[in-house]
């Protein structure tokens, strides 16, 4: 038997500057040793060598704090969400990419005990985590190890298939989604979560400086042959064109106003230390001026928000 992995939801700090969360974690994550991210990445020398933000199996973005650092922040969306999965009253749920099984913790507490959770991660450390995780929830709960597109036909049949911010890592979306849909038990659907790294953005700042950052982060991270950092109009067109016969495709937006809740900022920490490692020296200055000029967002007087859209879409 295992314990549930508990661990308090917020053990920040005061606000954290540049630099922080990379000498904070790379004792911790210490996975610098991988390829750049695009083969491209254009290191600031002044930051340590620190984490790319990959888990164990180098997958960009996967990495087990950065992805806990976002499910902390969105918590109430993501619970809210849940919720809704919850009142198709689901008897298997299988959760594609689950890392460390932060989704299936939501949705066991939402859903009754005779659903089963299925996990499903190429990630052994990640998979472990999970199982942790799970060891006192009511649900039967079970992580596979398997690469999810190499080996889709190994997947089990399911009433809820999830697949959230994981078709960036996914070559052939098409053949995935066909094999999918054969999967999913009468009734059931496939639900898609997708950010992606255009419509995400922070503020306030002028068009010069944002057209700099903006423009230098694509010309970093965009064309990586690992993951695709803009990938909505893809998985949109593919979800689109499906063989599906409901397609209910629609966009949410996350969205957080100084004063920022303290859950909400080792997230908009991580945002920005992953951008200022791939952007040039000059859209790394402004990133960081604005960054100085709004850290202090506690304080009432100092104005920022952050905003992403996600992509939704229920699939059946
Ligand atoms: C960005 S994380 C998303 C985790 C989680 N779904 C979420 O939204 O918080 C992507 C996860 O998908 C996994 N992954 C990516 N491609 C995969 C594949 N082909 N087969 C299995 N797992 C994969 C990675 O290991 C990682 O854990």
């Amino acid at each position: 038997m295992f314990n549930r992995l508990i661990r308090p939801w917020n053990t920040l700090t005061p606000w954290p500057r540049p630099g922080d969360l990379v000498r904070e974690l790379s004792g911790t994550m210490g996975d610098g040793t991988h390829p750049s991210f695009a083969g491209q990445e254009q290191r600031n020398n002044s930051q340590p060598s620190g984490p790319s933000w990959r888990n164990d199996t180098g997958r960009p973005l996967a990495s087990g704090a950065w992805l806990e650092a976002h499910h902390v922040a969105k918590l109430p969306e993501r619970s809210a969400f849940a919720s809704r999965i919850a009142e198709r009253k689901p008897r298997r749920i299988v959760d594609l990419g689950c890392g460390t099984g932060l989704w299936l913790q939501l949705l066991s507490d939402a859903v009754s005990p005779d659903c089963e959770l299925l996990g499903i991660d190429s990630d052994e450390a990640a998979l472990a985590s999970a199982r942790l995780r799970a060891t006192a929830w009511p649900q039967s709960a079970e992580f596979t190890a398997l690469d999810f597109e190499t080996q889709a036909n190994e997947l089990p049949d399911a009433d809820i298939f999830l697949a959230f911010n994981v078709f960036p890592y996914i070559t052939n979306l098409w053949e995935l989604l066909a094999t999918l849909k054969s999967k999913i038990r009468p009734g059931g659907c496939l639900i898609v979560r997708q950010y992606d790294g255009a419509l995400l953005r922070i503020g306030p700042m002028s068009d010069r400086d944002r057209q700099l950052i903006d423009l230098s982060l694509m010309a970093s991270v965009a064309g990586s042959g690992q993951f695709k950092h803009y990938d909505l109009d893809r998985v949109f067109e593919s979800v689109a064109s499906s063989s599906f016969h409901s397609k209910e495709i629609d966009f949410e937006v996350f969205r957080r106003v100084a004063p920022y809740p303290p859950e909400f900022q080792n997230y908009l920490l991580n945002t920005v230390e992953w951008t200022r490692r791939h952007i040039s020296d000059e859209a790394r200055e402004r990133l960081d001026a604005w960054h100085l000029k709004t850290g202090h967002a506690n304080a009432t007087s100092v104005q920022s928000y952050f905003m992403e859209v996600d992509l939704v879409a229920w699939l059946s």
